[in-house]
């Protein structure tokens, strides 16, 4: 089949490289033109497992290509793939520009029958808003002889994980389309099951609902998952005050099928492009109805709260102020395996722990780049503090001479340093864990002051 993507973003590169590696013909376009240049030249401007060898893969197969040219993009697909931005904005609402930009760009330019997909997560109703944004550019085109071709908007939620995109994509447990039962709608359904009848041999992965409703699951698992990770969030603070485990507790709650034993993990708070700004919305939307969303209001704070809960942590131990304090921090990225660092936890902790004086020498393994350029951003009103964060090497050089080790992102590399090396290495052998790398008898018997979340017994 012949497909458009347009937005090469995260959502967008990979559903774009995914679908070609299935044989379809693919044209990303995105109004970037440094991004597609980028593109163009076999390099990915984000870090995802997997993604540069199989776009690399696809572009010599001739199956993808990047353009800039949005006519074109529009004349190539049969079906027309939304995935742009979709912002907050400063009352956590969704920013549509981008979305309607496309939708009209398309609109402006398409002479044959198209289906229109949206792929970005977007507001309940903006089916139909796009659709209706569509119908009035056509209404506006001179026809001549024939009649304005038809189109169908169609919405397909994407449930993919930073870091796992991939293997998500390739491997869906679920795939979303939202779609009318207009003449054009069923014709629309029927492509969209057959771009992905290769995903559901042997088990339907494909459910087919209205608009409406595909857009508001999107929102509603997302949502779901933000307040179990508050949740186990609190569930770990009390731990920690009762002087009970966690750690079995997860176990033993997750063994129960109905509550089911992934992400239950707690930690420093979710973070990412997804969950905070989803979440907003949501409530935003349900503000918007008249409904205040109470559970997602209080998942919201405790997550802001669990973001500083290492330096409440820090606290205990030190005393207030870190002034003249140097300290170690493993972990810049919102989670492992991307160099993602929208909403990360570490940049709260940072500019918390830089605001008390403290000085920083952090290390990630692949997000070093994008976090000098977040954390200039945060520390816009105060750069000098700046000069506090030296950018370390290697793990263990991050921790050299440090009063504390702190650890913000669960890679891989951390989960078993050398730990004779790092209570060397470290000036005094405390370390605050906001992940739960590690046994906290195993960590003492090694010498070690070891704080993590909910295991403090
Ligand atoms: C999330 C959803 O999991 C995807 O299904 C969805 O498609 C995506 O948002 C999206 O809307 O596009 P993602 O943001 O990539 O995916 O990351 P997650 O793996 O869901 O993690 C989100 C945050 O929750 C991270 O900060 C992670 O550290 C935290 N988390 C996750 C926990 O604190 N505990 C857990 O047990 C699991």
């Amino acid at each position: 089949m012949n497909l458009t993507i347009f937005g090469v973003g995260y959502v967008g590169l990979v559903t774009g490289v995914c679908l070609a590696e299935l044989g379809n013909d693919v044209v990303c376009v995105d109004t970037d033109a440094r991004k597609i240049a980028t593109l163009q030249r076999g390099d990915v401007p984000i870090h995802e497992p997997g993604l540069k060898e199989l776009m690399a893969g696809n572009c010599h197969a001739g199956r993808l290509a990047f353009s800039t040219d949005l006519a074109k993009g529009v004349a190539h697909g049969e079906v027309l793939f939304i995935a742009v931005g979709t912002p907050s904005t400063d009352d956590g609402g969704t920013d549509m520009a981008q979305v309607f930009g496309v939708a009209r760009a398309i609109a402006a330019h398409m002479d044959a029958f198209k289906v229109i997909v949206n792929k970005s997560t977007v507001p309940v109703g903006s089916g139909e808003a796009v659709h209706e944004a569509i119908a009035e550019v056509l209404a506006q085109r001179l026809w001549h002889a024939a009649p304005a071709p038809g189109f169908a908007v169609v919405s397909n939620p994407e449930f993919l994980k930073e870091g796992s995109a991939i293997d998500d994509f390739m491997r869906p447990d679920r795939i979303i389309v939202g779609v009318g039962d207009s003449p054009e709608e069923r014709r629309a359904g029927a492509l969209m099951r057959e771009l992905y009848r290769p995903f559901s041999h042997g088990h339907e992965r494909l459910m087919c609902m209205d608009r409406r409703s595909a857009e508001f699951t999107k929102y509603a698992a997302n949502a779901m998952l933000a307040v179990r990770i508050s949740f186990m969030n609190e569930m770990a603070n009390l731990a920690d005050r009762l002087g009970v485990d966690i750690e079995p507790v997860r176990v033993g709650m997750g063994a129960d099928p109905r509550i089911g034993d992934s992400f239950l993990y707690p930690g420093i708070g979710y973070g990412g492009s997804c969950f905070p700004k989803d979440v907003a919305a949501l409530r935003h939307m349900g503000l918007g109805m008249g409904l205040p969303l109470r559970v997602l209001q209080a998942a919201a704070q405790v997550n802001d709260g669990q973001r500083r809960l290492l330096v409440d942590k820090l606290a205990q131990r030190l005393g207030n102020d870190f002034a003249g304090r140097r300290f170690a921090l493993w972990g810049l990225a919102f989670k492992p395996n991307t160099d993602d660092m929208r909403e990360a936890p570490s940049r709260v902790l940072i500019r918390e722990l830089l605001a008390r004086g403290a000085a920083l020498q952090v290390f990630d393994p692949v997000a070093m780049l994008e976090a000098r350029r977040c954390l200039a951003e945060d520390m816009r009103d105060h750069p000098e503090w700046l000069d506090r964060i030296h950018y370390a090497e290697s793990p263990l050089g991050a921790a050299h001479g440090a009063d504390a080790l702190l650890i913000a992102t669960e890679w891989q590399e951390f989960c078993s340093p050398n730990f004779e090396a790092l209570r060397m290495a470290l000036k005094r052998p405390l370390v605050v864990d906001g992940r739960n790398l590690y046994e906290p008898r195993a960590m003492r018997t090694l010498g070690f002051d070891y704080l993590a979340v909910g295991r403090n017994t």
